[in-house]
C-alpha cells in the first residue's frame, strides 16, 4: 500500500517535470521564432497604389476570419490557431516594408495560410494597402 502510494506520487512528479520542462521549450521557440523575410522580398516596391476597394474585399473573404474585421487578430477562427495571429494596429506592424507584408501574406507559415494559390500579386497587395488602414 506505502509503496503503491510512493510510485503514485514518484509519477505524478515526473508528469508535472514533464509539463514544466515541455511550456519552457514552446515559449523558448515562441520568442525565438522571428519570421524571417528573404531580402529579395524585404525590399519589394509595391506595384499598385490604393485600390482598397479591392483590398477590403479580399481582406474580407479570405483573412477577416481569423484576423478579425479591424485586425486585431480576434476573428471567429483566432481561438482555434496555435499560434496568435498578431495586432494590425500596432506601431511593429506597421514598421515592416510592404514587401515584409507582401511575402507573409503570399507565402505564409504554419497557422498562417500561403495565398499564391488563392488571389493574384495585385490583389495580395491591395490587401496589403488595406491592412495599412488599420490602427
Ligand atoms: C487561418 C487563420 C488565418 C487566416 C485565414 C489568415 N491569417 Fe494571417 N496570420 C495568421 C497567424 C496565426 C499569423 C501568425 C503567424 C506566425 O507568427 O507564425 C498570421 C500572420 C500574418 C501576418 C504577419 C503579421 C505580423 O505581425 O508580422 C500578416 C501580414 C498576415 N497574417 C496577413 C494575412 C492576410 C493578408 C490574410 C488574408 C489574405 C491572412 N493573413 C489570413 C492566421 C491567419
Amino acid at each position: 500500500m506505502k509503496l503503491n502510494m510512493l510510485k503514485g506520487l514518484a509519477f505524478c512528479a515526473v508528469l508535472a517535470l514533464v509539463a514544466v520542462v515541455t511550456q519552457s521549450f514552446s515559449e523558448i521557440e515562441e520568442q525565438d521564432n522571428p519570421w524571417v523575410v528573404p531580402e529579395k522580398f524585404l525590399n519589394m516596391d509595391n506595384p499598385i497604389s490604393g485600390q482598397l476597394g479591392l483590398g477590403k474585399d479580399m481582406y474580407s473573404l479570405h483573412c477577416k476570419s481569423c484576423h478579425g474585421k479591424e485586425g486585431l487578430g480576434d476573428g471567429p477562427k483566432a481561438e482555434k490557431l496555435d499560434t496568435p495571429s498578431g495586432d494590425f494596429t500596432e506601431e511593429e506592424f506597421h514598421a515592416q516594408s510592404d514587401g515584409s507584408l507582401f511575402y507573409k501574406t503570399w507565402i505564409g507559415r504554419d497557422d498562417m495560410p500561403a495565398f499564391d494559390k488563392k488571389m493574384s500579386q495585385t490583389e495580395a497587395w491591395a490587401v496589403v494597402n488595406y491592412m495599412r488602414t488599420f490602427e
